[in-house]
């Protein structure tokens, strides 16, 4: 049946018009025993996530979580986690879980246990980062490598990116670098402050074709051999991929391989051989810690009773505002500076995985998917965007995220920054009526003439929601459980709008199209274009230098 015809989803249609469109979080909130009703604290990972400024009661969980049940989330999450082959328009299993299990058990693929592979080249990659960082692995010229640059884009760049980044406190190896557009801009200025002779590539790419990473690849492998002969490249390259044959096309011996699989998607493959940037620069301990946090999530999705399950319950209130207040985006804003790329990173995760119309029937559907999602981390954001937020006409649903203990302690920056991580979910929810607005202005000497002009732009009208999630420290493994908890919110979304969260074929014909444009822009060839595009390459072919 349509999703939208079933009775689950009619009752939270009727329950949203008849009852929840019009209240205020300032009445629910009449219940002092709100955030114990509607908040969870996982112990092992040092997690507390706060939703009780939603707008929703118990009957909206009530029948939030009858559609979760409706949806048969039990079986697919056996399926997701056993391996079946749930991307079914690619026929793949999806077993970034399987890349952090922790546990003995054994997990099949068409027969083979993928346990045993992945084992291996975790051994492969804590022998590499063990060597490189403590100088058994050199240079060409017999140098210890100081410089790991990672070349990759989209799942091949962000996760490892945004790991470096929110682990910099950590990081004692060398200093690692990212280069991912294909703007030659890019890989220059990183290029510019690099020695050959103490540099390391690592060229990942799950498909060892991807025309943005191929490029920048060929211009470091250029610059390296340039400077240090054919020879070199053996010490000073390394690929992270699923092609072996396009690895050693490249130049790359395949002992410098380090493999992944299939059933790993590129938006989820930081837990495998794509960590590796992050392995060199925090050790392979930490690494591992990511890991185990990640397999602790997983094990809380798995087994937590969806009333309790965080997962679960980020899911379906991006449902609830989504698809019934009809939010157009909602906000991660990360109180810590360490997590500036987290947003960018969730921004592939959920966008590339939701952002899809057909659903498992292979119709269109009739009823909103994948959430448009964007932010920055706080308090940069509230010199920025917030003033929409909290005054303009749509609905942002945010989720807050703050550390309680920093790795850094200067100052009272923290206490700072946390008094507006504290301050901003307050404010949203339940703002400023127009008598508070109006005392305020009395009691700071206004004229009643400028009183009456200035009222209606102080009111905060409140009632936006927001999640607050904290974390008791930012550690490798808490920063892996906040990861997988928001893999398996998307999984959870996928599952009940129906939708296949694991291929991306949108992003295919944007690739195609610049594939013709290209030899046109070098002027080998022309093509009929319509009138813009025609007229766009024709001018840049007239400016050019
Ligand atoms: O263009 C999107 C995409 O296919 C992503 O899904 C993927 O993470 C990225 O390109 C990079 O792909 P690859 O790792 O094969 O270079």
């Amino acid at each position: 049946m349509e999703l939208i015809q079933t009775k689950e989803w009619k009752s939270l249609q009727n329950h949203y018009e008849q009852k929840m469109k019009s209240v205020h979080l300032r009445d629910l909130f009449k219940d002092n025993d709100r955030f114990n009703k509607y908040s969870i604290r996982l112990e092992n990972l040092g997690i507390l996530f706060d939703y009780s400024k939603n707008i929703i009661d118990e009957e909206t969980k009530k029948l939030l979580l009858d559609l979760v049940k409706a949806s048969d989330l039990k079986t697919w999450t056996e399926k997701i986690f056993s391996g079946e082959k749930i991307n079914w328009t690619e026929k793949r299993a999806v077993l970034h879980s399987a890349l952090r299990n922790m546990s003995d058990n054994s997990v099949f693929v068409d027969g083979k246990d993928v346990m045993i592979d992945i084992k291996n080249v975790l051994a492969k990659m804590e022998k590499f980062t063990d060597d490189l960082r403590s100088g058994k692995w050199l240079g060409a010229t017999g140098k210890k490598i100081k410089s790991v640059v990672n070349i990759g884009i989209g799942g091949s760049d962000l996760g490892p990116r945004m790991v470096c980044e929110a682990l910099k406190y950590y990081a004692d190896g060398p200093a690692v670098y990212f280069v991912s557009n294909v703007d030659g801009a890019d890989i220059y200025e990183v290029l510019k402050k690099l020695d050959p002779e103490t540099s390391l590539f690592i060229v990942a790419s799950k498909t060892f074709t991807t025309q943005e990473t191929m490029t920048n690849a060929n211009t470091a492998r250029k610059w390296l051999v340039e400077k240090l002969g054919e020879n070199a490249i053996k010490n000073h390259f390394v690929a992270l991929s699923t092609n072996k044959e396009k690895v050693a096309e490249f130049g790359i011996d395949t002992n410098n391989m380090f493999e992944f699989w299939n059933f790993v998607g590129g938006r989820y493959s930081l837990w495998s051989a794509i960590g590796l940037p992050i392995a060199c620069a925090v050790g392979f301990n930490k690494f591992k810690e990511l890991l185990t946090g990640a397999y602790e999530m997983d094990m809380h999705f798995k087994t937590a009773p969806i009333e309790q399950n965080i997962p679960v319950i980020m899911a379906v209130l991006g449902i609830w505002y989504n698809n019934f207040f009809n939010a157009q985006s909602y906000t991660v804003l990360p109180y810590s500076q360490y997590l500036h790329r987290f947003t960018a990173f969730l921004q592939q995760s959920d966008m590339e995985s939701n952002g899809k119309t057909i659903n498992r029937n292979g119709e269109k559907v009739n009823y909103q998917t994948g959430q448009v999602l964007w932010g920055e981390p706080g308090t940069n954001g509230q010199h920025s965007f917030y003033q929409l937020i909290h005054q303009g006409t749509k609905m942002i649903p945010c989720d807050f995220i703050g550390i309680v203990n920093p790795p850094e302690k200067i100052g009272d920056h923290h206490e700072k920054l946390l008094s507006n991580f504290f301050a901003q979910p307050e404010a949203l929810a339940f703002g400023l009526t127009k008598e508070q607005a109006i005392e305020a202005l009395k009691a700071s000497g206004t004229s009643e003439e400028d009183i009456r002009m200035l009222t209606p732009h102080k009111i905060f009208e409140g009632n936006k929601p927001t999640n607050s999630i904290l974390l008791d420290e930012l550690t490798p493994k808490t920063l892996g459980a906040l990861i997988a908890m928001y893999e398996h919110k998307i999984f959870v979304q996928g599952i009940i709008w129906q939708v296949n969260s694991y291929d991306q074929w949108g992003v295919e014909l944007g690739k195609k199209l610049a594939n013709v444009i290209l030899p046109e822009l070098k002027q080998e060839k022309e093509n009929v274009h319509d009138c813009s595009t025609s007229s766009l390459i024709k001018h840049y072919n007239k400016i050019k230098k």
